[in-house]
C-alpha cells in the first residue's frame, strides 16, 4: 500500500489578537493524504481551512500537533510544496513569461531552459500568446492560470490550492477545473484544495473533508467514488455525483442551523 505522503498530526493553531486576546482558529486535526490524491476541504467561513493550508506551507506555525511531508517535518516553506493562494500576486512588474522562469531561475536553471519550461507550463494553461503581457493587462482568469503556471513551475509535489477559482466567473471557473483536472492528470500531484462550493469539491476530489465550525475540526470525510476522467456533462446527470453533493450539503445547512 502506498504509504501517505502528507500526515497532519493533532494540528491545532491558537493567534494571540488584539481583538479577541487568545483566539482558537484551528481545531485538533489529523488527517492522512496518501501520494497522488486530489483532497478538497469545505467548511464555513473563518473555521480555518486557510490557517490549514498556510501551517502545511510552512508559512505559518502550528500550536500543537506536526505535518509530516514524505516522514519530514514541515520547518517552513519548501519547493516540495507549492501554494496557489488568492492573495499571492503576481509580480507586477513582470510579464506573464517572466512570472512563470521566476522559480525555475532561482533554482539555477539557465536563461534559455527556464524560458523553455515556462513556454511549455504557458502551453498548458493556454496562455501561450500572452507572454509579453504584463498581469495588469490581464483577466481574473488568466491571472489565475499564470499563478498556477508559476506555481508548476517549481516542480512541486504538492498542490496547496486556497479558494483559486473563487473570485472567477461560472463558465471561466468550470473551465479552470478541467485544465486542472488535466494537468492532475499528466502527473498525479498531491492536491489540498480549499472551496467553498460543494460541488467543485465533488467534481475535482478523490475524497472530501467537510470542517465544522471555528475552531474547525473535521466532521465527516466523503470519499468520492466517482469514475475518471471526469466530464461535467455527464457528472451532472450520474445519480451519485447528485447524492455527494445533496449529502454535503445538507450536512453544511446543520452546521448553519446551529449557527443561527
Ligand atoms: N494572522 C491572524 N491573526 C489572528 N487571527 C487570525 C489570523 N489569521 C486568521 N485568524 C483568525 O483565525 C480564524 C480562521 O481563519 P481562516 O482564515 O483560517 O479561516 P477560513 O476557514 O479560511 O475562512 P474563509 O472561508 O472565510 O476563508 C478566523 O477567526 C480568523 O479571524
Ligand atoms: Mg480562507
Amino acid at each position: 500500500m502506498a504509504t501517505d505522503m502528507i500526515k497532519i498530526a493533532g494540528v491545532s493553531k491558537v493567534y494571540d489578537t488584539t481583538q479577541r486576546g487568545r483566539h482558537v482558529a484551528l481545531g485538533d486535526i489529523s488527517i492522512d493524504i496518501a501520494e497522488g490524491q486530489f483532497v478538497s476541504i469545505l467548511g464555513p467561513s473563518g473555521c480555518g481551512k486557510s490557517t490549514l493550508l498556510y501551517i502545511l506551507g510552512g508559512f505559518v506555525e502550528a500550536t500543537t500537533g506536526q505535518v509530516l511531508v514524505n516522514g519530514q517535518k514541515v520547518t517552513g516553506p519548501g519547493p516540495d510544496r507549492g501554494p496557489v493562494f488568492q492573495e499571492f500576486a503576481l509580480f507586477p512588474w513582470k510579464t506573464v513569461l517572466g512570472n512563470v522562469m521566476y522559480g525555475p531561475l532561482q533554482q539555477g536553471l539557465s536563461k534559455e531552459a527556464a524560458t523553455a519550461r515556462a513556454r511549455e507550463l504557458l502551453v498548458l494553461v493556454h496562455l501561450q500568446n500572452y507572454e509579453g503581457f504584463y498581469p495588469k493587462e490581464l483577466s481574473g482568469g488568466m491571472k489565475q492560470r499564470v499563478a498556477l503556471a508559476r506555481t508548476l513551475a517549481y516542480g512541486p509535489k504538492i498542490l496547496l490550492m486556497d479558494e483559486p477559482f473563487g473570485a472567477l466567473d461560472a463558465y471561466t471557473r468550470t473551465r479552470l477545473q478541467n485544465e486542472l483536472l488535466d494537468i492532475w492528470g499528466r502527473d498525479r500531484k498531491t492536491v489540498m484544495f480549499v472551496t467553498h462550493s460543494v460541488e467543485e469539491a465533488v467534481f475535482l476530489s478523490d475524497r472530501v473533508f467537510v470542517m465544522t465550525k471555528s475552531p474547525g475540526h473535521i466532521r465527516k470525510v466523503f470519499d468520492i467514488d466517482l469514475p475518471r476522467p471526469r466530464v461535467r456533462a455527464e457528472l451532472l446527470l450520474d445519480r451519485r455525483y447528485q447524492d455527494y453533493v445533496i449529502a454535503i450539503e445538507r450536512l453544511m445547512d446543520e452546521q448553519i442551523e446551529e449557527i443561527a
